[in-house]
């Protein structure tokens, strides 16, 4: 039901977006290709449009925002021989447009035609909420005697602009107008459309939706423009999909894409707050920013494909079924959060941690190779943090020609954000596509173009045991093409005090980076581990071959975790094994990457051959 659109970048005229492109929202009005439910969009439609000039006359404009003006009409857009006139010769650099298809029992007039307007506002809803003349609101007298229309999609805009003319941020606002609505009509469809000439917000709840970025049609400029519509046109450019349940937020400098909390859930989503700045971001507790969805930087986008709960429910699973029962472990992701994030960069920079420098060495000397040999367009990092060592490939891909985007994922949103921020204002025409993402739960690689380089620096790998790296394996082979290549970086198995010393440093940073998962816990599950009572120890396991990072209890002990309802008791001397980080040889690990779908082609050292760079292909 309905199909919509929003764009904000340079001017062009209504024609550009709308009418002329191939499979555009005109033709979606007769044929939409990827709609949910109903068959046409013949009911109605309208345009909303910002004028050229910013607006200067008293009444023209809200706070310094240009009013849009609005065409709307209760006929099927093609049936309306004047709207092709219109649309050939209005220009505008925003544009909010959509074509209707009533639901039934409402105003089937033009006033029930998106775009529905409110001072600097422009506003559409594609989908329906059944049964929704008796939907409980608290809305006024007043405003219910104010709504545009007797529809569904006038009571939504008739909520959503409470709030916004409370002041709530567009994002946060429609978050809250589908939190409240799904409570209460859990079927309904909510894929609301809201921009103000310069942001778009949009939630895909119940039918598609679609972003493009440097998308303006009219000039074929490559940036500084975005389109987010209901499915993509056939005009070039890179569509990208965004998925159901997610909050998008739009400038010209940017996307961003977040799940949408589930009614009723625990407030622990990166959802930029309504009213509350203080409300707690989990794991991703990077500074907030008061908006949220502006990049610093054009070209940079960062997709969080975590699931609305992840923080609490992975995190609880892990706990209860790692840390509720001997031997007691938790798996290594749970030390980053921000501060987690920095201490490990913290650690890099130690004396006594030598992975980072070996691999750095290589890489410094075989990044000019591996980019001849891979011609990567795209670099596709996983666990990829600060993105530092990253810089030696992406400066021979971008020197060789042939790379266009970098493609890190990581479960660390902050790391993600810095490292992308950073690295778009260094690589002027480099698009960086971000993914929050927990690796470990499927590989979420979207159609980058190819050949894709996938890399997996830093000797994370050990960071799983040898059943998780088959898994692992087996899935990253599955997910690429028999043009891509996988460039993995493994520590080797080396002199017992060295590996020992380099995970138990003389300066206590890595005993803080171990203990930090107990903050995360206490954090995270109200637990009142107290860091204090544990000692971090370090400890090489000759038979799994792998340095191991343990928790000691000083005492006997009982902690409570009290979000989970546990106690746990633990007794003097016993360990929480929070990490292992195994270390390789050349014959096995070789031989595990066969199984596991990979021939490897080549494989370098650094000097004191501690650490080896290799690269496979999909067998
Ligand atoms: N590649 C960088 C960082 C290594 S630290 C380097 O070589 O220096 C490990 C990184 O992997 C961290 O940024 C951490 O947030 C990320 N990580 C750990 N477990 C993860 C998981 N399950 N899914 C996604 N990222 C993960
Ligand atoms: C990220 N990972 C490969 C590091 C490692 O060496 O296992 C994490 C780390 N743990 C302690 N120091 C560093």
């Amino acid at each position: 039901m309905c199909r919509h659109l929003a764009y904000v970048g340079p001017q062009v005229t209504l024609a550009r977006l709308l009418t002329e492109p191939s499979r555009g929202l005109y033709e979606q009005s007769w044929q939409p290709r990827r709609q949910r439910y109903g068959t046409v969009n013949a009911d109605g439609f309208g345009v909303g449009w910002y004028p050229q000039d910013p607006a200067v006359g008293e009444g023209d404009s809200d706070e310094g925002f240009a009013l849009p003006g609005r065409y709307r009409r209760a006929v099927p857009v093609w049936a309306d021989a004047n709207f092709t006139e219109l649309a050939r010769t209005i220009r505008s650099g925003a544009v909010l447009a959509a074509v209707r298809s009533a639901t039934a029992g409402t105003t089937q007039d033009e006033s029930a035609a998106a775009p529905f307007r409110d001072g600097r506002w422009l506003f559409s809803h594609n989908g329906a909420v059944a049964d929704w003349a008796r939907l409980p609101t608290d809305l006024t007298a007043a405003e219910l005697l104010g709504l545009e229309a007797h529809s569904d999609s006038a009571l939504l805009w008739a909520l959503l602009t409470r709030r916004l003319r409370q002041g709530q941020p567009p994002g946060g606002a429609l978050a809250a107008v589908v939190r409240q609505v799904a409570a209460a009509r859990p079927a309904a469809r909510l894929n609301l459309l809201l921009t103000d000439g310069r942001t778009i917000a949009a939630t895909a709840y119940g039918d598609t939706l679609w972003y493009r970025l440097g998308s303006d049609p009219g000039s074929g400029s490559a940036s500084g423009s975005v389109l987010v519509a209901s499915e993509p046109d056939d005009a070039p450019g890179d569509w990208h999909e965004v998925p159901d349940r997610s909050l998008l937020l739009a400038t010209t400098a940017g996307v961003r894409v977040m799940p949408l909390r589930p009614p009723g859930a625990v407030c622990r989503s990166p959802l930029p707050p309504a009213h509350d700045d203080t409300t707690k971001d989990a794991l991703r507790q990077h500074p907030r920013r008061k908006d949220p969805h502006v990049m610093n930087e054009s070209r940079f986008t960062l997709d969080d494909r975590l699931p609305a709960d992840y923080f609490t429910a992975s995190l609880r699973a892990d706990v209860l079924g790692g840390l509720a029962t001997a031997p007691r472990t938790l798996p290594p992701k749970w030390f980053y959060d921000k501060r987690g994030s920095d201490l490990f960069e913290q650690i890099t920079r130690l004396p006594e941690y030598y992975p980072t420098r070996a691999e750095q060495e290589i890489l410094t000397r075989r990044a000019p190779e591996i980019a001849a040999l891979t011609r990567a367009a795209t670099l596709i990092e996983l666990g990829s943090g600060s993105s530092r060592k990253t810089r030696l490939l992406l400066d021979a891909l971008t020197a060789g020609g042939t790379l266009a985007r970098y493609a890190p994922l990581d479960v660390s949103a902050s790391a993600l954000e810095e490292a992308g921020e950073a690295i778009v204002r260094d690589y002027p025409g480099l698009r960086v596509a971000a993914t929050v993402a927990d690796f470990e739960q499927g590989l979420a690689l979207s159609d980058e173009p190819g050949p894709r380089l996938l890399a997996f620096l830093g000797s994370t790998i050990g960071n799983f045991d040898a059943e998780q790296r088959k898994v692992f394996y087996r899935t990253l082979a599955l997910s690429l093409t028999s043009d891509d290549v996988l460039l993995l970086g493994a520590d080797l198995v080396k002199d017992t005090g060295v590996l020992i010393r380099a995970y138990d440093d003389a300066t206590g940073v890595t005993a803080e980076f171990n203990k930090n998962v107990l903050h995360v816990l206490n954090r995270e599950l109200g637990a009142d581990f107290e860091a204090d009572a544990f000692e971090h120890v370090a400890v090489w396991n000759t038979e799994h071959e792998r340095v191991e990072m343990h928790l000691r209890s000083r005492a006997a002990q009982t902690v409570k975790v009290r979000d989970l309802d546990l106690s746990l008791d633990l007794a003097a001397g016993e360990d929480l094994r929070t990490e292992i980080s195994c270390k390789f040889r050349r014959e096995s690990l070789t031989a595990e990457l066969k199984e596991g779908g990979f021939t490897v082609r080549h494989w370098w050292t650094d000097p004191q051959s501690r650490f080896a760079l290799l690269l496979a292909v999909p067998n």
